[in-house]
């Protein structure tokens, strides 16, 4: 372990003291103490002068309706939408004839993480290296989650109460084609941005696509099932939320809620703690009947089946014929994502959460070293290394605290037989080791300019009174709060790899007016940097544009009247956390997945569950955005952001 606590740059400002005034924990205000340096370099006031210009988009109100909104002067093209063919010669799309056979060749359901990945119209399938390089900003891969599918909202027939236990083998077998992931290419024309139908690259992974299982889990005990006796084979990936890029030209996407496709009682399975560990992933009788469709869905027919799920998954989009692997060194839990940094000659460093309420943020250190001309020695980084949960102390502190059988608690005395079990049953090693429990993480990412890492926590209605700890003040936090980690360093050239870093709160989402001190959110260095509009709950995905920017995706705005979307904001100098509102999503959905192309003249947003409100089904749905066909219900869709001069955006 390395000890930099005390010589540090913390990337703080006078923001830092508005904060401890609003937030009054003491917890809080006791971590205010390490934040007395400045984080200006000389080149983070030039950075700072550019981000405050580079936000003068003219702000969108706070709404609720059928539409989606964006600023004067921006556009949006409909890029994909759930049942778009990726076929040259496919028909229309018919919800009502959709089978199965079909829907494995047409995008797929409730899109989430977006990955861009360049493509140089010169290289050829399965040169991902020059692909990757090329940066090209106008032609690329554009790689897609479908995180889960609604039965009451796709098909005729349903409510959502009756789709759960009464889906009709038909349908679950478009589901599960309908979940996973799409690659798809796509091109910026005159027209505007295009999929490029019958790219040899256009693919679909769905919940049959054979992946392989990687890591020092892969082939123990608890991943084998009658179908695998090698516990190194599985098919397909379900819970698909946000996700990550590698330097070296792969995807990275996470399994979240997988529980929910799981049915069957824990109780009724014999070992104790299969049974436990099924709880603790929401696995209960009530829940959807996959299982009765597909038997390895059932945890009383294959009990390790879930064991299966829960990790983050690798492949290459470059290659069609690839086999995605699931990575269990970067553990098995509700991933959001993992986002990679790496640095040349040095270790990647991994950094992802988990999202569920109490639940921890890890980081994984890879054995190796990070190659940046050596792709055949990078493509297996991810397979080998430590994984670590985080500790956030009052004060200021943090520590990653490694997650390896035999260290510390991580004994047989306490359940675990090897590392499989400390990675399998890792919620339990990240708590015994005394890892900090947070307020759901989602999104955990690195601004590239500052190099400082954010950590979104979106909401923890079950945190008590008295619960509350100095990274997470507030006891029923309904609105969420974003953390900064701060490893020991400089800009732009942190060491990710320290066992220790400093940590301060970034912003508290919610009202600043709020009369609840709970749900009363605190932005900026001062109270009128930010418009009424500029407020928002929820933060989810994030993303950073060049200069540093970062722009947040939120998933539950409507609980305070207004739609889900995107808040821009720097991340340094006066206008720091001071948000911006830039996209509204129409009513019912959430936003997911911001990305920008390399040169940040276009952003792609993924409006998930649009219509999603009470009562709201096929049959009488809220709205049928984005078509507004009668015909056509609503549907999730990627839409292509460009300013309409074709600048930059945001600026
Ligand atoms: Fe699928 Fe954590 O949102
Ligand atoms: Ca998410
Ligand atoms: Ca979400």
């Amino acid at each position: 372990m390395t000890d930099h606590e005390h010589d540090d740059l913390a990337p703080c400002n006078a923001q830092r003291r508005t904060l401890l005034k609003t937030i009054g924990a003491t917890a809080a205000a006791t971590a205010g103490a390490s934040f007395l340096h400045g984080c200006s370099d000389k080149n983070s006031a030039k950075r700072t002068a550019q981000g405050v210009q580079n936000l003068s988009f003219a702000e969108i109100p706070h709404g609720l309706d059928f539409k989606h909104h964006l600023p004067d002067g921006y556009s949006a093209d409909l890029l994909l939408r759930w049942g778009d063919s990726l076929d040259a010669f496919a028909g229309a799309f018919s919800p009502d004839t959709l089978d199965a056979g079909e829907q494995s060749r047409r995008f797929g359901y409730n899109n989430d993480f977006l990955a861009f990945m360049p493509l140089d119209p010169d290289a050829a399938p399965g040169e991902g290296n020059r692909h990757h390089l090329s940066n090209n900003s106008n032609r690329g891969l554009l790689c897609v989650n479908h995180e889960y599918t609604q039965p009451h909202l796709m098909f005729s027939g349903y409510t959502e109460a009756s789709s759960n236990r009464g889906t009709s083998h038909a349908h679950i077998a478009v589901e599960q084609q309908a979940c996973g992931h799409s690659i798809v290419e796509i091109e910026h024309t005159v027209e505007g941005w295009q999929a490029v139908l019958g790219s040899p690259y256009n693919r679909r992974i769905s919940l049959t696509t054979e992946m392989a299982i990687v890591g020092d889990a892969a082939g123990d005990q608890r991943l084998q099932t009658s179908e695998d006796p090698t516990g190194k084979k599985v098919l397909g990936t379900v819970g698909n939320c946000a996700g990550g890029k590698t330097p070296w030209g792969t995807v990275l996407i996470a399994e979240e809620g997988f529980g929910g496709a799981f049915q069957g009682d824990p109780d009724n399975v014999a070992d104790e703690v299969e049974a436990r560990n099924h709880h603790a992933f929401g696995i209960e009788p009530e829940n959807r009947n996959w299982g009765d469709y597909d038997r390895r869905f059932d945890i009383t027919v294959e009990p390790n089946e879930p064991n299966r799920f829960g990790w983050m998954v690798e492949f290459d989009p470059y290659d069609p014929k690839s086999t995605p692997r699931k990575l269990t060194g970067l553990g098995r839990f509700e991933h959001e994502g993992f986002t990679v940094v790496s640095k040349p000659n040095a270790p990647v460093v991994a950094y992802g959460g988990d999202d569920d309420e109490h639940q921890f943020v890890y980081r994984f250190v890879s054995k190796k070293n990070y190659l940046p001309r050596n792709n055949a020695h990078n493509r297996d980084l991810l397979t080998e290394g430590t994984l670590y949960a985080g500790q956030f102390r009052e004060g200021g502190g943090g520590t990653w605290l490694p997650l390896i059988f035999g260290r510390g608690p991580l004994t047989p005395q306490n359940g675990f037989r090897n590392q499989a079990d400390v990675l399998i049953d890792c919620r339990r090693a990240a708590k015994l080791v005394g890892a900090t429990p947070m307020d759901r993480p989602e999104d955990v990412e690195t601004n590239p300019v500052n190099d400082c890492t954010y950590v979104m926590l979106t909401k923890n209605k079950k945190r008590k009174a008295g619960q509350e700890n100095a990274a997470n003040p507030r006891a029923r936090n309904t609105t969420g709060h974003v953390l900064e980690i701060v490893p020991p360093g400089r800009n732009g050239q942190r060491d990710h790899t320290s066992d220790t870093f400093r940590w301060n709160t970034f912003l508290l989402g919610g009202n600043p007016n709020a009369e609840e001190p709970a749900e009363r959110g605190a932005y900026g260095q001062q109270p009128g940097n930010i418009s009424p509009h500029g407020w928002f709950a929820n933060p989810d995905n994030v993303a950073f544009d060049a200069t540093g920017n970062m722009w947040i995706a939120t998933d539950g705005c409507e609980d305070f009247g207004f739609h889900d979307g995107l808040w821009a904001m720097a991340t340094e100098g006066e206008l720091r956390a001071a948000p911006k509102h830039f996209f509204g999503c129409p009513e019912g959905a959430e936003i997911c997945g911001p990305e920008f192309t390399p040169d940040g003249k276009t952003l792609f947003v993924a409006v998930q569950h649009p219509a999603d409100v009470d009562n709201s089904t096929f049959d009488n749905p809220r709205h049928r955005w984005p078509d507004n066909d009668p015909g056509l219900p609503p549907r999730p869709s990627v839409l292509a952001i460009r300013r309409d001069d074709g600048g930059t955006i945001g600026s």
